[in-house]
């Protein structure tokens, strides 16, 4: 590492402990970091490089604007956020699929329903979803959390939201009727960054691309994160 300082955004919750994991394993000496300390913004000693742990949906924010160089975050934030930075490693895990799902009896039978009403976390993807995938009108109601009560309840008739083991959806009767993306966590660089820190940064990128190809290969990616 130069004597450039780096800042980087990590997504709270398992792809933080996923991402340094995987930043260990690229040859970072990363001691100083832990994650679990109440403290907002982890440095070493040298100050070259720093840590912020943000809320998921935050991390395009901070590394769009620059307060952060680069980021960890799942793609389906970025897909939510749509922010002006790049795109730069696909790293294998925090694997799920963002879905249409809803309850059994509308298995084969969601185009029948007519101004269908939607809740989600995720507005702007259902709404992008519906309204250019699907050439359909929906009502969105953004929800932040517990999804699948939406269903349950009567607030909506489907939800766009992440499957992972499909346990929440088997747990309440609920199946996925599409599936939208598939999503892993990314590895995301401001877009100036890019050329004022390009050798650290570069050199990373290389290496994350390695580690994530040897993982695949070794069939040994770390499965099962959400962002
Ligand atoms: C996510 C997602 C689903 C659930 C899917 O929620 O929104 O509810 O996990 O996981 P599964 O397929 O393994 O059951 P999260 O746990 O992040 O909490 P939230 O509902 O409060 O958003």
């Amino acid at each position: 590492m130069n004597n450039q300082q780096l800042t980087i955004a990590l997504a709270k919750g398992r792809l933080a402990d996923e991402a340094l994991a995987l930043l260990e394993r690229c040859g970072w000496d990363l001691d100083f970091a832990d994650v679990s300390s109440r403290r907002l913004i982890l440095e070493n000693k040298s100050k070259s490089l720093r840590f912020f742990l943000a809320k998921p949906g935050d991390v395009p924010t901070y590394v769009e604007y620059g307060a952060a160089d680069i980021g960890f975050v799942g793609k389906d934030t970025l897909m939510e956020e749509n922010r002006r930075l790049y795109e730069v490693a696909d790293l294998g895990f925090g694997k799920c699929r963002l879905c249409v799902c809803g309850p059994k009896e509308l298995e084969g039978r969601l185009d029948q329903i007519a101004n269908k009403r939607v809740g989600t976390k995720y507005p702007g993807i259902a709404s992008r979803y519906f309204a250019d995938v699907k050439r359909e009108s929906v009502e969105i109601i953004k929800l932040n959390g517990s999804v699948e009560l939406a269903p349950l309840i009567g607030l909506a008739d489907v939800i766009v939201d992440i499957v992972e083991s499909g346990r929440t959806l088997a747990e309440n009767d609920l199946v996925v009727l599409e599936t939208i993306a598939d999503i892993s966590a990314r590895l995301i660089v401001n877009r100036v960054s890019m050329k004022m820190k390009s050798v650290v940064i570069r050199d990373l990128i290389e290496r994350v691309r390695r580690d994530a190809a040897i993982q695949a290969l070794a069939g040994g990616k770390a499965e099962g994160s959400k962002s």
